[in-house]
């Protein structure tokens, strides 16, 4: 069986991450297109690297869910079989699916990474220290100004788009699990599945994409994924 599971901010909400769409439009009291947009960046970096610089720290707060750790349960035990192929796309930035027990290279987070920054003249991705700002020195160009959170702002394009569409064609299972589907192209990508695709949603509420899933499982993703996992394991054995 090949899965495929997209996550989105509800599925780090557990673990005390705001979500983006349940504040009024504004992302941790800044409007989106100041902290998230390329305009943004050129017209006030250190707002924006300070943006990032506390979305850092935070993550040092906080810790994985049961809801992240079901998740990883299901594609180490799919890594560990022959028969079943199981990915993790994710919108978010933070670092709790690795946390919650897969490899960094298990997860593809299309778009970016608060944990990584970006040389903006080589491309070069690399750590970033917890406070990045326009006096950091790049690694590669040994320079300061250069580098940038590696975070796929409003107008630029995700990443893992090709590898996610080869994917979606030949998917049996879609798990989308606490994103709004507000925001392309992720939003697209129950729809990008066959026909024979089983598509369920675990959500708090109803979408504006919930037409297109057969099945919807109400409510926090912590309580409901850990034994919706076990079922589906039990299946796949
Ligand atoms: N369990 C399940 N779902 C939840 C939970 C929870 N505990 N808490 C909240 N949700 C749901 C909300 O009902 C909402 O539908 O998670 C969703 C979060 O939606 P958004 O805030 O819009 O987040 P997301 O869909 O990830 O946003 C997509 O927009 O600005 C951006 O780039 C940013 O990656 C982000 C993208």
């Amino acid at each position: 069986m090949n899965i495929v599971i997209l996550t989105g901010a509800g599925i780090s909400a557990e673990s005390g991450i705001k979500t983006f769409r349940d504040a009024n439009g504004l992302w941790e009291n800044h409007a989106v297109e100041d902290v998230a947009s390329p305009e943004g960046f050129s017209r006030d970096p250190q707002l924006v690297y300070r943006f990032y610089n506390a979305r850092r720290a935070q993550l040092q707060e906080v810790a994985d869910n049961p809801a992240h750790r079901s998740i990883a349960k299901l594609i180490n035990y799919c890594k560990n079989s022959t028969k079943h192929h199981a990915q993790l796309i994710t919108q978010n930035v933070d670092d709790l699916h690795e946390r919650g027990g897969l490899k960094d290279q298990d997860v593809w987070h299309m778009h970016g990474e608060l944990k990584k920054m970006r040389c903006q003249k080589s491309a070069q991705v690399f750590t970033s220290p917890l406070h990045l700002d326009e006096k950091t020195l790049c690694p590669c160009c040994h320079q300061a100004g250069n580098l940038r959170p590696h975070i796929v702002w409003f107008g630029e394009i995700p990443f893992y788009l090709e590898e996610a569409f080869s994917l979606l064609n030949k998917c049996d299972l879609f798990l989308s699990v606490g994103t709004s589907g507000f925001v392309y192209p992720a939003a697209q990508f129950v729809s990008m599945t066959p026909e024979t695709c089983r598509r369920v949603e675990i959500n708090l509420n109803d979408t504006q994409i919930s037409p297109v899933f057969d099945q919807h499982l109400t409510g926090k993703a912590g309580d409901i994924l850990p034994d919706y996992v076990d079922e589906l394991m039990e299946g796949l054995s």
